[in-house]
């Protein structure tokens, strides 16, 4: 199978009618690819668990069409969930809901709790839609990588991880290129579990509330884990004027090709590390960028990758978790 071109209708009715008939498939969405398989079906939700190697209770998210397809899953739309899913989908949010009773267990792992997302993306789009023509609702979709690693924001990177078996949706690199935020509309403030493509300020305004942090009750989210999104390479996240000094220490200790180098900025006057990208000064453009980065460094044979601490300004949330996570002690 391997990789579709999902801008062709036929590929796509092609991965539709896997979705329906309970095998997996990826897909292209604005922020990152997905692993998909249709979320009604507990047996080819544990084919995606079986793929990512990743532990059965933690919880996927559920994409959707459109908000109307909300209702099959969710137990109660409050109106701050209205409110977002109109101001917001289809886009880069995913919002937590109280569950309805017996539906989707295996893809909420066993919380009362779903999170459902409505990805803008064409590719995705298309397929949900088709999908939806052949009575699938929703499509639980984890971002298409191994447990713990990068998300893959381009077509080769899913086929890197997975190999030639799995239909891969091809919509070229994602425009946002880190994963959904989530907001937890389930309990009675809305929460923030995982800052994301669409920034808070954004999701404050559609919600006319403020956006409350994670709290010890809040659910699991495994991309809360202390260690993730982490390439292979150790990766050390260091403030501007520390870099150039560490690099070189680095370089000494571990031989210049094994020191790769993601910084904004490096000293004029210094040669560049063999292994150099710039940090795009703006965050959106260096959250398309990031994992594509990250990765490039690990097939160079990077051992260690230095980044420089991205800026404290809200908009560069979502990049700076990402960078503290894959940063954080294996
Ligand atoms: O952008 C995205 O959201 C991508 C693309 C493919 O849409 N998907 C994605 O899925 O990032 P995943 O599984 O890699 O990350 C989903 C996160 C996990 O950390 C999971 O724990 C959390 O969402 N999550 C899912 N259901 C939840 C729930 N009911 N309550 C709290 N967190 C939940
Ligand atoms: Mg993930």
């Amino acid at each position: 199978m391997g990789i579709l071109d999902g801008h062709d209708p036929r590929a796509v009715q092609q991965a539709a009618r896997l979705l329906a008939a309970g095998e997996v498939v990826a897909f292209a969405t604005e922020t990152v690819y997905g692993l998909g398989a249709r979320a009604d079906d507990d047996a080819a939700v544990a084919r995606i668990f079986a793929l990512k190697g990743r532990p059965a209770d933690h919880p996927l998210i559920v994409h959707v069409a459109d908000a109307r397809a909300v209702a099959a899953f969710a137990d109660a739309i409050p109106p701050t969930a209205r409110r977002l899913m109109d101001a917001c989908w289809p886009g880069p949010v995913s919002i937590v809901l109280r569950r309805r009773a017996g539906v989707a267990p295996a893809a909420a792992g066993g919380l009362a709790t779903l999170a459902l997302r409505c990805p803008a993306h064409p590719v995705a789009q298309a397929l949900l839609r088709e999908a939806a023509v052949l009575g699938v609702n929703g499509v639980a979709t984890p971002s298409a990588n191994r447990f713990g690693r990068v998300s893959p924001t381009r077509a080769v990177h899913v086929f890197d991880e997975f190999g030639p078996s799995l239909p891969i949706l091809d919509g070229g690199a994602c425009q946002s290129g880190i994963e959904s935020a989530i907001v937890d509309l389930s309990g009675t403030v809305p929460r923030l579990l995982r800052p994301g493509s669409l920034p808070r300020a954004q999701i404050e305004a559609a919600l006319g509330e403020r956006l409350a942090d994670p709290d010890a009750q809040s659910p699991r989210v495994s991309g809360s884990l202390e260690s993730h999104y982490a390439p292979a390479a150790t990766v050390r996240l260091l403030p501007r004027e520390a870099l150039d000094n560490e690099v070189r220490h680095l370089q000494a200790q571990q031989g210049t090709a094994a020191v790769a180098v993601l910084a904004r900025h490096w000293p004029a006057g210094q040669p560049l590390p063999g292994l150099w990208q710039q940090m795009p000064d703006n965050a959106e453009a260096a959250a398309h960028d990031l994992f594509d980065v990250l990765r490039r460094f690990d097939a160079q044979g990077a051992r260690v990758i230095c980044i420089e601490r991205p800026p404290a300004d809200p908009e560069w949330d979502g990049v700076r978790d990402r960078l503290q996570r894959a940063a954080a002690p294996r």
